[in-house]
């Protein structure tokens, strides 16, 4: 497709957005889960680590490699929850795919928005395998800017139709409620967690604070639902209480990681924890019994980001959606890197 070697396609916001908005929010979500679930059923096959993380008193930078061998991905990332409060994104992001042979970038791309995407399609992917049967009603509990996308892919995934709402910012709910109106939804804004979990099968928690935080006490979780912990994803930075966790079965991504970042950093470091890779491939069981509380413990792993960018890779050809990216230094002779540089000093000093 790109016949210069200096040249990497570059997926800019604008171009992520006419893309996003070209496919339809919900085919985009169904799509990326069914490639996220494709990369899940061959977990091995990838290198895996945990993500280096930076962190400083505002906030974490963090870098997500992998590599299935073929291709190599890497997304940079930050989360800095005071950000909204300045006009700044809480979360932003930019990643990029290689070809393995020859260490060539193949792709550079937005991951802000992707990133939305992305953790949407991880949920509700993780959902189909663990809520209980016929679950319609969705707590969201968090109303910033994941949220939407999170509602979006599980009307599209499982047929999520009755959502209730609870920020303490309540201007953050009323934004919700006005992005996702027509969309199918029956929304109520609730005045607590409490209220918004009553009646909920599914209660999705995707709130930013840079602390240990409960976001959901014990008494607030009744038997047979579903959590979908979105929001505690770094040292010191959980939502749900202690014995929460306690009562739930609870299904990761990549335990070392998670075990550092997620909810499950608050229980012993043998706590039991099913991988969902195992789920999605059926060696492990999902939900077992309605009874069960099930727990996805997300804090977002590179493989989902892998994904998300090999799927945006293959739509470039044919939407064209994409700029070219003078990136790669390309002299006629590989050797000759310097006189490249001279060449075009040259006609500088002519003029
Ligand atoms: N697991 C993952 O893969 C993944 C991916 C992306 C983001 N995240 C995390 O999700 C969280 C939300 O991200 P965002 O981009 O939507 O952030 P955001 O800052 O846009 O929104 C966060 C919202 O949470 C609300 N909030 C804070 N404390 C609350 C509380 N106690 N109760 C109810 N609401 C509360 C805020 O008012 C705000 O509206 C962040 O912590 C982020 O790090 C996780």
């Amino acid at each position: 497709m790109i016949p210069n070697l200096n040249i990497v396609p570059f997926v800019s916001v604008d171009h992520m957005m006419k893309l996003v908005l070209k496919i339809g929010v919900e085919r985009f979500l169904t799509e990326l889960a069914a490639y996220i679930e494709d990369d899940f059923r061959r977990w091995e096959a990838f290198d895996k680590t945990p993500r280096v993380a930076s962190h400083s008193a505002e906030g974490v930078i963090e870098l997500m490699p992998t590599s299935d061998g073929e291709v190599y991905g890497f997304k940079y990332v930050n989360g800095h929850p005071k950000n909204m409060r300045e006009g700044r994104q809480t979360v932003t992001a930019f990643g990029m795919l290689a070809d393995v042979h020859n260490g060539y970038p193949v792709l550079l791309s937005e991951m802000t928005i992707l990133t939305a995407l992305r953790t949407a399609a991880m949920s509700a992917l993780a959902a189909k395998h663990l809520a209980p049967a016929g679950a319609d009603c969705m707590a969201l509990i968090g109303n910033g800017a994941q949220a939407e996308f999170q509602a979006l892919a599980f009307k599209a995934l499982l047929g999520v139709r009755r959502l209730r709402f609870f920020d303490i910012d309540r201007a953050a709910t009323e934004k919700c409620i006005r992005n996702l109106a027509g969309l199918g939804f029956d929304m109520v804004a609730c005045g607590t967690a409490q209220e918004a979990v009553e009646g909920a099968q599914i209660i999705t928690t995707v709130t930013a604070d840079k602390q240990y935080a409960t976001i959901l006490t014990d008494n607030m979780v009744g038997s047979g639902v579903h959590i979908n912990a979105v929001g505690g994803d770094c040292p010191g930075k959980t939502e749900l209480h202690r014995d929460i966790l306690l009562r739930s079965d609870i299904f990761v991504e990549y335990p070392p990681q998670t075990r550092i970042e997620g909810e499950i950093q608050q229980l012993p470091a043998d706590h039991p924890v099913t991988e969902l890779w195992q789920v999605i491939t059926g060696v492990a069981k999902g939900r077992r019994e309605p009874g069960q509380i099930t727990l996805f413990d997300s804090v977002g792993f590179a493989i989902e980001d892998f994904s998300a960018l090999r799927y945006v890779r293959d739509q470039l050809a044919s939407t064209g959606l994409y700029q070219e990216l003078d990136m790669l230094a390309d002299p006629d002779e590989p050797r000759d890197l310097f006189g490249m540089l001279l060449r075009a000093a040259a006609p500088a000093k002519m003029a």
